[in-house]
């Protein structure tokens, strides 16, 4: 049931009636604001707090929180995300108090199992990934995919090189190319194959002196596995280069191949995609970057240590990038994380990743007469379609998306990668049932037959959401942030 209902501040009766708190006598003499906080700060009067019983306040934000689609709800295939279940015994490992009531400035001695899990998390992705030492400090991948391109100038400079270019593949993430920026390296893009993958010609005559490494998605954003990968690492040794990886993508192959023997010198890993976390609305997040051997002696401080005595904090080593972040890492998703890979075991997560490109296959092999497939190559852990085949009745992948959700299921990316035009990018993961991919596989060809039979409908969606399409230009460009009582909207 939805209802139209005004914001929470807007419900401010004219005569205030309700007080939600009564206060205790206070055992101290009253101060006037006034005279201990900044006039500025001060309120001349509550009139524009909202007067509300407590269950008005729970209604109104239950209902709020009815407008959204959620991983709960529904299927939710957006590619490159990797919007997989968050079991619930995460949330509640990451809710126990000896985690939520420890902090950072406590002393090592009182904090040995937080340190502890950090510990063994570093250590089971070192084994999932086959490389030598790990940083959790990353709060997302992009920090990740930062924390690795310095260590890779830093072990660059250590060999008194200056190499200023780094090479990124025309299918990259955005975050790849800024990243390599943020560095202080020029992005240079490669084109890719006609398959999808690195033009290892391209790549050849492209890794000059001039380059520091390449950054390379394994598999790449279209869900194609580089298959070439061993001789594209070699290339980029021989020639004096640092190979990263971007591992945002790992639930593809998680106990199926290593990244060490491929030849990755850095591999930032999503935790909150691959290993499960809440990740939707931008946060929270956690990007730990692995590394080789060469980059080992970079990696930030403070790192956690295992001695004698338990573990410990080490944070002094010149050769160091230095600390990434304030404190040691968003902690609690490397709670939720570790839960996850401890309870599916080596052969569970073996099995996740089997059935996320078992999935992506199959809507590959189900959608395939009904949308256009620019890369046919096979899937793994996603498939990329683009909206040729409904563009010419004016249909377009927005409209699809947004009809989709007349259908219940979350809509695919859109739009990336840029070398797909008018691109879908679904990645089912593999959390959900056969029964919901079919559901949605169905979905899709109904909206297919839609686009072909009464586009109008398509170009008209969604109809049955609390709001219908929006503006999204004005929403991105205008933005009403902050609502101020009577005055114009705030942007
Ligand atoms: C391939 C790829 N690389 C990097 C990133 C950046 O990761 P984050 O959003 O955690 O910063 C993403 C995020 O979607 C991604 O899909």
């Amino acid at each position: 049931m939805l209802r139209e209902e005004p914001l929470i501040f807007e419900r401010n009766p004219a005569r205030r009636t309700r007080g939600g708190f009564r206060l205790p006598p206070a055992d101290v003499d009253d101060v006037e604001p006034t005279e201990v906080l900044p006039a500025d700060l001060v309120r001349a009067s509550l009139n524009e707090l909202p007067d509300l019983g407590e269950l008005d306040v729970v209604q109104h934000f239950h209902r709020l929180s009815q407008l959204n689609f959620a991983v709960d709800e529904g299927l939710y295939p957006l590619g490159s995300c990797t919007m997989k279940y968050n079991p619930r015994i995460n949330e509640q490992a990451a809710r126990l108090p000896g985690f939520t009531r420890i902090h950072p400035l406590q002393p090592v001695s009182q904090v040995q199992g937080a340190l502890r899990l950090m510990w063994e998390l570093s250590e089971a992705l070192r084994s999932i990934t086959g490389m030598a030492a790990v940083t959790l400090q990353p709060a997302a991948g992009a920090h990740g995919e930062l924390t690795g391109m310095l260590m890779i100038r830093k072990a660059l400079e250590a060999r008194g090189e200056h190499r200023d270019q780094v090479l990124v593949p025309d299918s990259a993430h955005g975050t790849n190319p800024a990243t390599a920026a943020f560095a202080g390296f020029q992005a240079v893009e490669i084109v890719s194959a006609k398959d999808g993958t690195v033009d290892l010609a391209a790549l050849d005559r492209m890794m000059t002196d001039r380059v520091a490494g390449l950054m390379l998605t394994v598999p790449n954003t279209l869900g194609v596995f580089e298959h070439r990968i061993l001789e594209i690492a070699d290339l980029v040794h021989t020639r004096g280069g640092l190979l990263y990886l971007d591992g945002a993508n790992l639930n593809a192959f998680v106990g199926r191949a290593l990244p060490g023997a491929m030849g990755a010198d850095a591999l930032h890993i999503n935790l909150h995609k691959t290993f499960s976390t809440p990740h939707g609305g931008g946060g929270p997040g956690a990007g730990p970057v692995t590394v080789s051997e060469v980059l080992k002696p970079y990696l930030p401080v403070p790192r956690v240590v295992k001695n004698e005595s338990g573990f410990g904090l080490q944070w002094d080593d010149e050769s160091s990038i230095g600390p990434m972040r304030g404190f040691y890492a968003n902690f609690l998703v490397l709670v939720r994380a570790l839960a996850f890979i401890r309870s599916l075991g080596p052969d569970g997560l073996r099995e996740m990743s089997e059935v996320a490109v078992l999935y992506a296959n199959l809507v590959r092999h189900r959608l395939r007469s009904a949308y256009h497939l620019k890369y046919d190559a096979p899937s793994m852990h996603e498939v990329v379609f683009d909206d040729s085949l409904q563009a010419e009745q004016g249909v377009h992948n927005v409209d699809i998306a947004k009809r989709l959700l007349d259908y219940g299921f979350h809509p695919p990316t859109m739009s990336f990668p840029l070398i797909v035009h008018g691109a879908l990018m679904i990645e089912p993961s593999e959390s959900a049932s056969p029964e919901e991919v079919e559901a949605f596989c169905e979905a899709m060809l109904e909206l297919a037959r839609e686009a072909q039979e009464h586009p109008e409908r398509l170009l008209e969606a969604p109809h049955e959401t609390p709001v219908g399409r929006l503006d999204e230009v004005r929403a991105a460009r205008q933005p009403v942030l902050r609502w101020r009582p009577g005055g114009p909207a705030e942007s």
